[in-house]
């Protein structure tokens, strides 16, 4: 559920008051990366308009962590929550850690943490010239519809059992350790 990753990094999900690492982490987006991730170019303060919207229910953040700093997130928003059975993802690494496989396996732990919540449908979106985000999604058996300079990504999701809901609550009891013990590193330096 921890499994290590590229240079020791982990997935774990984002907790209440890490908003600002998600802040500082889409901001350090390269610029190629950061018109991938929102589909156009924005500016710093509208980065910072998007996170303030992340800080509510119904909006779940999965981070990978190398050396306690996030390199990497996946958003995903029910749509319609507190019953929603449709959420949107959204993806962004930073530049060294692409190619990696970390898109894969946010993307992983985000269908496993929609079907906990009974989504059918996962969709997402990215440019039609982006091939890596088409690439990763194919590999989940996404439909791809391209429509007007974008492509959308449908992925079904099975329906949620007693295993799924516990593998998920292992991933996250083993994530707030980890945040835990982050935070205390951060401290202590
Ligand atoms: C798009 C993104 C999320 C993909 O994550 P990633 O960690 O780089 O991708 P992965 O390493 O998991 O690879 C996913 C698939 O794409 C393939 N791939 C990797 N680099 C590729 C490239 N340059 N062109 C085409 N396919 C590529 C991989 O081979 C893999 O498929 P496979 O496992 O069948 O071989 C990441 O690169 C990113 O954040 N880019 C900037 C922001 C963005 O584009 N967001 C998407 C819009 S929401």
């Amino acid at each position: 559920m921890e499994e290590p990753l590229v240079e020791g990094g982990t997935i774990r999900k984002l907790w209440i008051g890490e908003t600002d690492q998600y802040r500082d982490h889409l901001l350090r987006l390269d610029a190629e990366s950061r018109h991938c991730r929102f589909g156009g170019t924005i500016d710093d303060d509208t980065i910072r308009r998007h996170v303030d919207t992340t800080d509510r229910s119904g909006v779940v953040l999965h981070g990978f962590f190398v050396d306690g700093v996030l390199r990497g997130v996946a958003e995903l928003r029910l749509l319609g929550a507190p019953f929603a059975n449709a959420a949107e993802t959204a993806f962004s690494i930073e530049k060294p850690w692409q190619s990696h496989g970390v898109g894969s396996a946010l993307l992983e732990r985000c269908l496993l943490t929609a079907r906990n919540r009974g989504v059918q449908r996962l969709h997402m979106i990215c440019l039609s010239e982006n091939r890596r985000m088409q690439q990763l999604a194919r590999k989940f058996e996404a439909e791809l519809a391209f429509d007007f300079g974008s492509v959308v990504g449908d992925v079904e999701t099975p329906f949620p059992t007693p295993f799924s809901v516990l593998r998920e609550f292992v991933a996250d009891s083993n994530g707030f350790a980890k945040a835990v013990l982050n935070a205390q590193m951060r401290m202590l330096r």
